[in-house]
């Protein structure tokens, strides 16, 4: 039976299907971009205010950084962070948030119906940065705000010194600049729930002027327009081509934010959400290059997926159903097996499609919709959505591999077919390579047969699965959900055959024999 059909067993329950996919080092897609595993740490909720930050707390260091969300953050193996936000930044003024914390005044943040006491701001985040390891991304504000105030942010964080604000910052304590080098023009301003949203062309206009003018300040800075806030936009893809039309020359990447929901039980659509993330990267690539056409431009666009997760959005009320608080508990979702299957599929085809995506950050880092969660003057603990997370970002290295596995597909309601075997895999310098993949059909497990170089046999073989796919972890039980030794690997001749669970993601490294 050719391996793309399912078995006719198959007809009956949790019977096998079965898969092949060939590991060729001659196929290449492009380096493994550590910008990829990037985190994103707003203003929103108890993200920084009892997530990363807690004066007070058993564990916090002198600043009132929480050493136990330090230390998971760099085992997640997080390189960058996209900073202050998302929907907080369009009503931001940086400026409350640097010098002596007891001058800083108090705002309402009127994206989350939030109180803000910014004493936690720039330079605290840029202290937290150096600590955890990581490369800032920051958003300015482009909604309530403009070009000068922008200017005036990279002058105070970039600037060495001499002028008024970068005396400023020296004043502050920071000695030397900054040198951010990733900034965000805007967040998601074609949404009409952002402070200042826009149209394409009013947006578009202020993104071209504010690059040219931080060009003009910083020519070493790399720039990120937005594009739709998700792909159910009405102008998606429409708001792309008309910014780009405007800023095509002056910026380096357009971004792409996506939330998947598992609304409705509909688990077979939300299983194949990688197929739809992947269809919405190659819809936007296309987008920027018809554009770079028309425009008779050789340059590429690059994508910036900087907002990406699991979020069960259709659960939340809303912004405007919020009461005024101070860092409230905020969409909090508390993720389980299927959701952590999801978000290792998500980054398979980030992975995937790596010539063209630049920077990726799953939002967010702390508590809200977050791989790391908090008790205020309590625990830290991992949700299960961390552990693929921190185990692609630790072992996907060198080069991205083309792969294309022959498999049954699953039939859903919102995308149609889908690949049942949802896989990438890397090469390292060390000639190792690491196979990552996803058994998305919830009906039964996939013997999934892998051509492999020769010489080369499996080193590691990890799988999150459950037969409970409701479980999750939390602070009484941290690791109920965690990644596991896979079993019943064996090899055939040059070729590995294993079995992946029905709902499962699995990854395995396979080295040169000594
Ligand atoms: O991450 C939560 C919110 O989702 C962000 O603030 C916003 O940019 C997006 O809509």
């Amino acid at each position: 039976m050719p391996y793309h059909e399912t078995s006719p067993q198959r007809r009956g329950r949790l019977l096998t299907s079965t898969a092949r996919l060939t590991l060729d080092p001659a196929f290449l897609i492009g380096p493994v971009e550590p910008r990829l595993f990037g985190s994103f740490v707003e203003h929103m909720g108890r993200c920084v205010y009892t997530g990363i930050f807690e004066p007070g707390h058993p564990l916090a260091d002198a600043d009132g950084f929480r050493t136990d969300v330090l230390e998971l953050t760099r085992e997640l193996g997080v390189t960058l962070v996209r900073y202050p936000g998302g929907n907080f930044v369009s009503n931001y003024r940086w400026e409350d948030g640097v010098g002596p914390v007891e001058e800083r005044p108090a705002r309402l943040d009127l994206a989350w119906r939030s109180l803000e006491d910014n004493s936690f701001g720039l330079n605290e985040f840029m202290a937290w940065a150096a600590r955890a390891g990581i490369e800032p991304m920051m958003a300015l504000n482009l909604g309530t705000r403009g070009v000068a105030e922008a200017l005036e942010l990279v002058e105070y964080a970039n600037y060495p010194g001499g002028t008024r604000l970068s005396d400023l910052r020296r004043a502050h304590g920071v000695d030397k600049p900054h040198d951010i080098r990733l900034w965000c023009l805007g967040n998601e301003l074609d949404g009409p729930w952002q402070m200042g949203h826009k149209t394409a062309r009013e947006y578009g206009r202020l993104a071209a002027e504010t690059a040219r003018a931080l060009r003009r300040l910083d020519p070493g800075v790399s720039l990120v327009a937005c594009g739709s806030s998700n792909s159910g936009m009405p102008t998606f893809g429409q708001w792309e081509a008309e910014v780009l039309e405007s800023a095509y020359d002056l910026v380096d990447y357009i971004s792409l934010h996506a939330y998947y929901d598992p609304a409705d039980g509909d688990v077979d659509s939300f299983l194949a959400s990688g197929a739809d993330m992947e269809h919405m990267i190659r819809s936007i690539a296309a987008t920027a290059d018809h554009v770079g056409a028309k425009l008779r431009s050789r340059r590429k666009i690059k994508l910036s997926f900087d907002e990406w997760n699991v979020w069960y959005q259709s659960r939340f009320d809303g912004e405007a159903s919020l009461e005024w608080a101070e860092h409230p508990r905020l969409i909090e979702n508390v993720y389980d097996v299927t959701d952590a299957v999801v978000v290792g599929s998500l980054l398979i085809t980030l992975l995937r499609n790596a010539d063209r995506v630049g920077v990726a950050c799953q939002a967010q880092l702390a508590n809200v919709i977050a791989p790391i969660m908090t008790e205020p003057g309590g625990p830290a603990w991992r949700q299960s959505i961390f552990h693929p997370f921190a185990l692609t970002a630790r072992h996907a290295r060198g080069q991205v591999l083309r792969v294309e596995p022959e498999c049954a597909s699953v039939s859903t309601d919102k995308y149609g077919e889908a690949p049942a075997i949802w896989a990438t895999a890397t090469l390292d310098d060390a000639g190792e390579i690491t196979l990552f993949v996803v058994n998305r059909d919830r009906h039964g497990p996939c013997e999934l047969r892998v051509a492999l170089p020769q010489g080369l046999r499996p080193a590691e073989h990890l799988e999150l699965a459950d037969d409970d796919l409701s479980a999750v972890n939390s602070a009484a039980a941290p690791d109920r959900v965690a990644p596991r030794p896979g079993t019943g690997l064996r090899m055939d001749g040059r070729d590995a055959t294993l079995t992946l669970p029905p709902v499962s993601w699995t990854m395995i490294r396979f080295a040169p024999q000594e």
